[in-house]
């Protein structure tokens, strides 16, 4: 008998699969989970439920898009309604779709209707709570963007509302459903690298982060992200994806921020950083830092794991595991022992170099794009009444590493961070 907690937690990855033969997916889940949640995940795997499922999407923009194409590969699916207030993206939906999806100009006409099995909302962050809560008090299952909700008392909102509706929410932390990332996080959890103590996280571009703007009218319509009015920034829109992995590897939210960031190269009219810092605190003295920039893109998107045993780097399309040499002590050679001058040469400089060499790559034996297994895994629960894995807790939690970095980086001190709901 499987408990249903177990049976849920692994899903995602199975439903993402469903293409895959049933052995090659016992292979691929034999790497993700324990033997149960393989079952169960196997099982998930042979339903072929392909039941029509009407969704509607609040701010079919960029990301909006991008989850459609995602949402239309899940057997049954079909996006029947569209809310925006900038007129262009119906018609861009419709490409996408290859059909006529219906408009409204106001989010409360989508809402309304009777019709929709669950709702996406994809619009700036500084909208995320005024969308959402309505969508959830309206009755509908959300699939919600990240980060969850501007300020930490939306976000609490939001889970209430999801819980006193009894809906399903699903925050687009899609990497949770990445089934390297999977693997090598439950090889971590099995001890692979020792004592986790630090996380490294990067994510640095070499672009303006600018969108072209048809009419200066329209600048903070489509350039929102470099606003505060809309936006938190770095930190919300790419430093949440790395904040939530720390999150699920330590197995808690931080206490505390502290946070910098500044326009240093980009000057152009922007509000928000191009550049952040930010160093979360976690209970045991644990720290996961996280910095990005946009004018050098050297060290890309990644993310670094270290225990005392070893480390693990992960990436948009890979992880990889190092592990560490044995600890040898650092003796000083008895004859520069003797002198009074000890240089750095004397400690063998190459003890101390970084190890260069190429890992153990992490195998899974299927890549599965992340937003690809996302949806799935969300059409899935709402058909089941699953709970999903990027459910409202993990939105919330990535909202208490988000939010506190930015108020830390504006006060200049360091933020005490609330329990995690
Ligand atoms: N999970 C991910 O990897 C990922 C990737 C990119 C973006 N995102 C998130 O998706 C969200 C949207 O980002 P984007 O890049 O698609 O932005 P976007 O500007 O391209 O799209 C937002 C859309 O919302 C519309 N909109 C604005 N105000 C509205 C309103 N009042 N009512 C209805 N529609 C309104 C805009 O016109 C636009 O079409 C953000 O929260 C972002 O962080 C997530």
């Amino acid at each position: 008998m499987i408990d249903r907690r177990e049976f849920v937690r692994g899903i995602s990855a199975a439903v993402a699969a469903t293409t895959l033969t049933t052995d090659s997916l016992a292979q691929a889940f034999a790497q993700t989970t324990s033997k149960t949640e393989a079952e169960a995940e196997r099982q998930i795997a042979r339903t072929t439920d392909s039941s029509p499922f009407r969704i509607g999407i609040i701010g079919p923009g960029s990301r909006g898009k991008e989850l459609v194409r995602n949402f239309l590969r899940v057997p049954g699916v079909k996006i029947v309604a569209a809310a925006d207030v900038y007129q262009p993206r119906f018609a861009e939906l419709n490409a996408v779709c290859g059909y006529e999806v219906e408009p409204h100009s106001d989010f409360r006409q989508l809402l309304d209707r009777k019709d929709l099995d669950a709702v996406i909302v994809s619009t700036p962050l500084g909208l995320h709570a005024s969308h959402v809560i309505p969508a959830l008090e309206s009755g509908h299952h959300v699939y919600g963007e990240k980060a969850m909700a501007y300020h930490l008392e939306d976000a609490r909102k939001i889970v209430e509302a999801t819980k006193a509706n009894k809906r399903i929410f699903q925050i687009g932390h899609q990497y949770r459903y990445s089934p390297w990332i999977r693997a090598a996080v439950a090889r971590v959890k099995q001890g692979e690298i020792g004592q986790v103590t630090h996380i490294m996280a990067y994510w640095n571009r070499n672009n303006n982060w600018r969108r072209p703007v048809p009419d200066p009218s329209l600048e903070r319509l489509i350039n929102w992200r470099l606003y505060n009015e809309w936006s938190l920034g770095l930190f919300a829109e790419l430093g949440s994806h790395h904040m939530d992995i720390a999150n699920w590897i330590l197995d808690a939210t931080p206490t505390s921020a502290i946070a910098s960031g500044s326009v240093c190269y980009w000057h152009d009219g922007r509000e928000t950083d191009d550049n952040v810092q930010s160093v979360l605190s976690y209970p045991g003295g644990r720290r996961c830092i996280f910095t990005s920039m946009t004018n050098n893109a050297k060290m890309g998107d990644q993310l670094w794991v270290y225990g005392d045993k070893g480390s693990l780097n992960l990436t948009l399309m890979d992880a990889t595991f190092f592990y560490e040499p044995k600890h040898k002590a650092h003796v000083v050679p008895t004859k520069a022992a003797g002198k009074a001058v000890v240089t750095s040469a004397s400690y063998q400089p190459a003890g101390e170099m970084p190890y260069r060499g190429p890992g153990k790559p992490v195998e899974v034996t299927t890549a599965e794009d992340p937003t690809t297994a996302a949806t799935r895994a969300f059409v899935y629960c709402v058909r089941t009444g699953a709970d999903p894995i990027s459910n409202v807790h993990v939105g919330y939690g990535s909202d208490l590493c988000v939010i506190p970095s930015n108020e830390s980086r504006h006060t200049g001190r360091e933020v005490q961070i609330p329990a995690a709901i």
